[in-house]
């Protein structure tokens, strides 16, 4: 069960393909440790809808969690060998993947002020007011290849017999990743390569041609993958061809039933008069004018009627060039910087699986995976490191799911009309929101890194592009806090110092806290300068180092709210918020943005209100999340309540991601 607090086991099947590509520092993985998840969040507007569902379609569905999406914050890696300890091997219908690409670019999420227009360059700090970094893309090549390695590995783990998994990446690393590939699911396993034409061109043309397309990897685990052939509508110009038309207006084209091939006595027949080697036996012919599917040309020769209502339409082929990417007007962009269009998605979607299917994305951004499967009827699974992300999922989904129950509910549900794939229902009408292995990351990283520096008492470097400042007679390295230290940051430290082969400093790592594999990456390296050689290295756990444990509580946002008892409602009234994080960003540049800040809403992203909070788990009863960047929230609510006693408890997300969160028993 995904409460109980211990450490499972996860046994990795190891790869056994060729080719195998080769690395430094390739490492198979064979065991690894299985965290529990904290689940954080549901959202279940609409519980009477849920259960009107029969319940042997979750049938397959582990105890371990309920029924609905499951979105979880977490690395990936840790997040898929929590999904196998608990009971999702071989469970997972289709996968999706959209992995960082090794572009060597931050990419950069806008995020602005509600109601203003407020993103300004704030100087010294390469970003503006309103922008975060979402991620860093930016690896060692051995690295990148070590990361994906293991992620692919649990990813056949999790994938039904029946299953395919879609790796979404460019020419920097697809070389790279179909050999991985091959060496995982060997190379009986490839299905596809599909090329989208993504039609912005990407990248500086100094050189070379501009970059017009990415690869869909398409790998299956068994031979005999879920595959229903798409399907293009026809093109204007072949639609033109159908100019006749029946009495009832159905449009129609003819086709030649004469036989290119002479040499067929079987088929020499006279038909109406006219003597010629036919397409289709006499009797075939005979059929053909039953059904009304013949027309005569004035000579009196016989044609196919084809009609333009039955055609299936182009059968889809690997190049994929008509579904442009998001551009800055599209209805469905949630200003995510990697964003992958919904059609893009749901084409992979209705081609690989089945309404009812589980469809996971453990890359999954701003949720795009999670919104197309959703539409479309499938249970899904998704992860992201990013909190960024997950909000953005979480929204994303509830707004879908909200309309989704109100159709039903008006039993009009229409779904998306994707090719000649109809949406079926609805799978799920909730989800649940997870973290695994409870790493504070909330706080971005130049902030924790100067925060850090000033609470633990180093001496900051900005010149040194890798060491972050010294510790007394020690460089210091402060690894991103969205992550436990891991043994691909310590490789990265390796190199470093290999470059630097005259630095005699001993190290000191800080980080929230570290993974296993770490430790014993560290005993090692250190039993190796036991005689005396240089860069021993030493960690602070930030999470478990009681000399520092204050840190982590660091300038909070807060929030003044009222939360009473009224004529028959609970009344919430949010009367003030502030983050500390945005004022210090807004205090750096004063003249521009002091007098503009006057309304904490426009702090403010969206807030949740739980009426009965169990001061566990956060049940979403109300969400105010405006759609438009110039809508504030409200900040007054009447909720129905409880009749007993029970805690409230007031979410607030501000636009930079930090959330808080006020109870109050009434
Ligand atoms: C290219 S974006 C995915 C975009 C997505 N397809 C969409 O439409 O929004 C890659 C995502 O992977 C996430 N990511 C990178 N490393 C990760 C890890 N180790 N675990 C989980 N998510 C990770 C990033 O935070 C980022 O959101």
């Amino acid at each position: 069960m995904a409460k109980k607090k211990k450490t499972a086991k996860v046994k990795i099947t190891p790869a056994k393909g060729r080719p195998m590509l080769s690395w430094v520092g390739k490492r198979p993985l064979r065991v690894i440790p299985a965290f529990p998840a904290q689940h954080v969040e549901t959202y279940d507007p609409i519980r009477d809808l849920q259960a009107d569902k029969p319940t042997d379609i979750w049938k397959d569905w582990p105890d371990a969690y309920p029924k609905g999406g499951l979105l979880f914050h977490g690395d990936n890696k840790e997040v898929l060998s929590h999904l196998l300890a608990n009971g999702f091997r071989g469970k997972v219908d289709l996968i999706y993947i959209d992995p960082p690409f090794d572009s060597g670019a931050d990419y950069v999420r806008r995020v602005e002020l509600r109601g203003i227009k407020g993103t300004a360059k704030i100087d010294g700090e390469g970003y503006t007011l309103g922008e975060q970094i979402q991620y860093t893309d930016i690896w060692a090549n051995d690295n990148y290849l070590q990361f994906m390695y293991e992620r692919i590995l649990l990813l056949r783990e999790l994938l039904a017999e029946q299953a395919t998994v879609w790796l979404h990446c460019d020419y920097h690393k697809s070389h790279y990743l179909k050999c991985l590939c091959d060496e995982v699911f060997s190379p009986i396993g490839f299905v596809e390569e599909v090329v989208w034409k993504r039609s912005a061109p990407r990248g500086n043309v100094i050189k070379g041609l501009s970059v017009a397309h990415d690869s869909i990897l398409v790998y299956s685990k068994g031979s005999d993958p879920t595959w229903h052939p798409p399907f293009l509508k026809y093109s204007q110009e072949y639609k033109a061809r159908f100019t006749q038309a029946d009495p009832d207006g159905r449009l129609y084209t003819t086709d030649n039933l004469i036989s290119p091939n002479p040499d067929r006595p079987n088929l020499d027949y006279v038909w109406k008069g006219v003597r010629k080697v036919w397409r289709v036996t006499k009797e075939k012919m005979r059929e053909l004018e039953r059904k009304g599917r013949l027309v005569h040309t004035s000579g009196g020769v016989a044609r196919y009627k084809r009609y333009l209502d039955e055609l299936e339409g182009q059968p889809l082929t690997t190049l994929w060039d008509d579904i442009p990417p998001i551009n800055s007007q599209a209805a469905e962009r949630v200003n995510y910087p990697t964003q992958k269009p919904e059609r893009l998605i749901e084409r992979m979607v209705v081609t690989a699986s089945d309404p009812g299917d589980t469809v996971l994305d453990c890359f999954v951004g701003c949720g795009t995976t999670a919104a197309v499967a959703q539409k479309l009827g499938r249970y899904w699974i998704a992860c992201d490191i990013n909190r960024g992300a997950i909000q953005t999922t979480a929204k994303r989904l509830q707004n879908i799911i909200t309309e989704q129950a109100e159709s039903t509910r008006q039993g009009r549900l229409k779904g998306i009309q994707s090719g000649n794939n109809v949406a079926p229902g609805t799978a799920q009408y909730a989800f649940t929101v997870w973290r695994v292995n409870d790493y504070n990351l909330n706080i971005q990283h130049i902030e924790a890194v100067n925060l850090a520096c000033e609470y633990i008492g180093i001496d900051q470097t900005r010149s040194d592009v890798f060491f972050d400042g010294t510790l007394g007679k020690k460089l210091v390295k402060i690894i991103p806090f969205n992550h436990p230290l891991t043994p691909l940051d310590l490789e990265e430290l390796k190199k470093e110092l290999d470059a630097r082969p005259d630095e005699d400093r001993d190290i000191t790592l800080i980080c929230l806290g570290m993974e296993l594999a770490a430790q014993s990456w560290i005993e090692d390296w250190n039993r190796h300068r036991k005689g005396g050689a240089p860069n021993h290295i030493d960690v602070i756990e930030l999470c478990t180092d009681p000399k520092y444990a204050g840190f982590i509580k660091h300038d909070p946002a807060t929030a003044k709210i009222s939360i009473k008892r009224a004529k028959g409602k609970i009344k919430v009234e949010i009367k003030n918020f502030i983050s500390p994080t945005i004022v210090k960003r807004l205090d750096m540049e004063h003249s521009l943005f002091k007098a503009k800040v006057t309304d904490w809403r426009s702090m403010v992203d969206c807030v949740m209100i739980d009426t009965a909070y169990d001061g566990n788990v956060f049940n979403v009863v109300l969400s105010d999340v405006p759609e438009k960047k110039t809508d504030l929230v409200s900040g007054n609510y009447d909720l129905s309540f409880p009749d007993s006693k029970s805690t409230v408890a007031v979410k607030i997300i501000d636009m930079l991601g930090e959330e808080v969160l006020v109870t109050k028993e009434v």
